[in-house]
């Protein structure tokens, strides 16, 4: 447990780590977790849900509806949106496919910045995303950027989702590859926000690191920044 609260941002391409070591990270430090990719998740299921995600692509200014009114937050490691447990909703396909569009979405991307700026005001979190060291907190003690081979994100997803799946059909190495480097780009040439890297941030590579190493490493850097 750490006393002094500071702020760890984690960013990275989607599947290099970054929400396992965070969780991990936090629960050692005895800060409080922050996965903002949950928060884009849960404003784009209730896109869906209110059946506007065409609309939307016509008029992105249909969006302050759901904005004026949304409620995002976190019970322990568990997502609420709207007083209801997301957590698993969130991660279902149509979800996966819409989010780097409604997360390119400027008033949606200013709206989860203030949301986020005042669960981090106190400071000792750990928030992961893909603009935390450079837009939401780029005064953050401690910036990390997490990267890894897109074939050994691949292979960390499709373990992940053979898990989940209990024996039914999961996408194929190649088919999860492709989409994590489309994903990659999205990220990387939207207008609002785009994946980048900070340039004080320290470059993790994981691909080769297992998840305790990876943990220890950035621990570490906590460690020695708070001078415990
Ligand atoms: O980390 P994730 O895969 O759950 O994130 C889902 C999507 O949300 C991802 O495609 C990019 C977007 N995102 C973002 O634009 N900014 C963040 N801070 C976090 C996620």
């Amino acid at each position: 447990i750490v006393k002094k609260p500071i702020i760890v941002a984690i960013d990275g391409p989607a599947a290099s780590g970054k929400s396992t070591t965070a969780k991990i990270l936090a629960g050692r430090l005895g800060y409080t977790y922050i996965d903002t990719g949950a928060m884009f998740r849960s404003v784009t299921l209730r896109v869906i849900r209110e059946g506007l995600l065409e609309a939307l692509r016509e008029d992105e200014s249909r969006i302050a509806g759901v904005l004026q009114s949304i409620t995002i937050g976190f019970r322990g490691d568990r997502v609420i949106l709207d007083g209801e447990d997301v957590s698993e909703a969130i991660r279902e396909n149509q979800v996966s496919r819409e989010v780097s569009f409604i997360s390119s979405l400027k008033p949606v991307r200013d709206k989860l910045k203030e949301l986020q700026q005042e669960m981090g005001r106190k400071r000792g979190i750990v928030m992961d995303g893909r603009d935390i060291g450079t837009v939401i907190f780029p005064d953050a003690e401690l910036k990390i950027f997490l990267v890894a081979d897109p074939a050994e994100r691949a292979k960390r997803r499709h373990a992940e989702l053979s898990l989940k799946a209990g024996g039914a059909a999961v996408p194929s190495l190649e088919e999860l590859e492709a989409e994590i480097v489309k994903r990659d780009k999205d990220d990387e040439e939207r207008t609002h926000a785009p994946l980048r890297r900070h340039p004080d941030a320290v470059v993790v590579d994981t691909s080769k690191l297992t998840i305790d190493e990876q943990v220890g490493f950035v621990h570490d850097l906590v460690m020695k920044l708070v001078g415990q």
